[in-house]
């Protein structure tokens, strides 16, 4: 399975293509490609300290998405709109978002669109026959990075495509100790994207690291 991610030299990018290139063919993905082939030899060097193996390339932010059965929108929210404006070929795709629309204050606040979350607004911005799924939106990206401890974490997933829920649903197993869960459809997406400005919050006031969600 080949996976896109835009926005892949980023924080979360950068974390999800050193768990998931050992398994998958990861594809970083950058507005400048030299970009996204030094975080794809940072990466690479990364896993082969720890005698992994992996498959890892760098390209464009299109190429990315041109090139994956699988593609990670792995971008702050501020920058969805121009940057899916910027990009084709989503038709058909699985495409997985990540974002949570926030502000950061006094407090972190959830502070969606007027479609009701960043999924939704994908559902508006994206070809009707791309596969949105909001997945991965409440994993610190230092816990993505640190490649030799546990993700112990529940998923949620929201999608309205049963069949791309599943098959995130299960790509998602396939990672460390993660659990995804069936979160519903699409218009539950701003729970699960609101979930991160409450882990955010609880961190700064209990002054506690690595807050997490794990549903039992
Ligand atoms: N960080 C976390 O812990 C975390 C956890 C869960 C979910 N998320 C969500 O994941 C998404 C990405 O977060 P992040 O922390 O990884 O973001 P980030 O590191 O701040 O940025 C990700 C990438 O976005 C690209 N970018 C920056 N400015 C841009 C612009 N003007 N136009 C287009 N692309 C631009 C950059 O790639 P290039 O310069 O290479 O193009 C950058 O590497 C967010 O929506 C966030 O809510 C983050």
């Amino acid at each position: 399975m080949r996976i896109g991610i835009v926005g892949g030299t980023g924080d979360i990018g950068e974390g999800m293509a050193l768990r998931l290139s050992t398994r998958y063919d990861v594809i970083i993905g950058s507005r400048e490609e030299e970009k996204a082939k030094t975080a794809s030899t940072t990466c690479r060097l990364r896993l082969d300290e720890l005698g992994k193996v992996c498959s890892l390339s760098g390209v464009s932010n299109q190429r990315a998405v041109d090139e994956a059965d699988i593609v990670v929108l792995a971008l702050p929210y501020k920058h969805l709109v121009p940057t899916i404006a910027s990009l084709t070929g989503f038709e058909g795709k699985i495409v997985i978002s990540p974002v949570n629309p926030m502000e950061f204050g006094e407090t972190v606040s959830y502070v969606p669109p007027p479609e009701g979350s960043a999924g939704l607004l994908l559902k508006k911005l994206l070809p009707e026959s791309a596969r949105i799924v909001v997945a991965f939106n409440n994993i610190a990206a230092h816990r993505w990075q640190t490649i030799g401890e546990d993700l112990d974490y529940s998923v949620a997933v929201c999608s309205d495509d049963e069949e791309a829920k599943k098959i995130v649903m299960d790509l998602i197993n396939t990672i460390s100790h993660l659990a995804a869960l069936d979160a519903g459809p699409l218009k539950n997406a701003a729970l699960v994207e609101s979930l991160t400005p409450l882990i955010l919050n609880i961190s700064k006031y209990n002054r506690m690291k690595d807050v997490g969600v794990y549903f039992r």
